[in-house]
């Protein structure tokens, strides 16, 4: 059977949520109050703006627009600065195996991210050429848990939904990745990530024998 992957972007090809986390905790720092590790967990798969939101929620602090659109432009920045020192070092493991494996089966994958900065990510890690597609952040008007991300990814794809297999960190992308009728592979905790198919502590979970299954079945 013909099967394509739609793959979440930041944490499960790379981990930069170390990096979200450094700069959004300057800026809660900057406004004056903790941003903790815990904290961060809300953030994962959740779009720029939505995030900033939930910050200043947690920091019990009101601004106006237009200085939501300072922060966010000052926030970006600064996580950028730490994007652009990325190399392919920073690929998780088991990521590079299994792009050889889809490449070497021609299985056609894309990107589906909540990010806008997806795709110079992907440039700065040696993979932007890899993928048949990218969806990002510029792309989608409506956010995770909405499956738009990933139904524009199939269409890209030129796959129908049921045939293609997202691989998320996020609750957000899971639910999404569901409600686009598609197959989930949950990276993470299983507790967390109950309503995926199957869920892998890491992107080494995808041995070749569970691959030959899925494209045997
Ligand atoms: C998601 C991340 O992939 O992208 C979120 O999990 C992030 O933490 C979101 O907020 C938007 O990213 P960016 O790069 O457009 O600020
Ligand atoms: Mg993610």
């Amino acid at each position: 059977k013909e099967i394509a992957f739609i793959f979440d972007l930041d944490g499960v090809i790379v981990d930069t949520a170390k990096y979200h986390f450094l700069a959004w905790r300057n800026l809660a720092t900057q406004l004056g109050f903790e941003f903790t590790e815990a904290h961060n967990e809300l953030l994962k798969g959740v779009s720029r703006i939505k995030s900033l939101e939930i910050l200043l929620n947690i920091g019990k602090v009101q601004l106006s627009e237009e200085e939501k659109q300072k922060y966010l432009v000052q926030k970006n920045e600064e996580y950028l600065s730490f994007v652009n020192k990325m190399t392919s070092e920073e690929i998780l493991p088991g990521v590079s195996n299994l792009l050889d494996y889809l490449d070497a089966h021609n299985i056609k994958y894309a990107l589906g991210s909540a990010s806008k900065n997806a795709p110079l990510i992907l440039e700065k890690v040696g993979l932007y050429k890899r993928f048949s597609a990218l969806v990002d952040g510029n792309d989608v008007s409506k956010a995770k848990p909405d499956p738009e991300v990933f139904l524009i990814g199939a269409k890209k794809l030129n796959m129908k939904p049921e045939n293609c297999v997202v691989v998320e960190d996020a609750i957000a992308g899971v639910e999404a990745a569901k409600l686009a009728n598609m197959k989930c592979v949950g990276i993470g905790d299983a507790e967390v990530l109950g309503k995926a198919d199957v869920v892998f502590k890491d992107m080494t979970g995808f041995t070749s024998e569970f691959l030959n299954k899925l494209i045997n079945n």
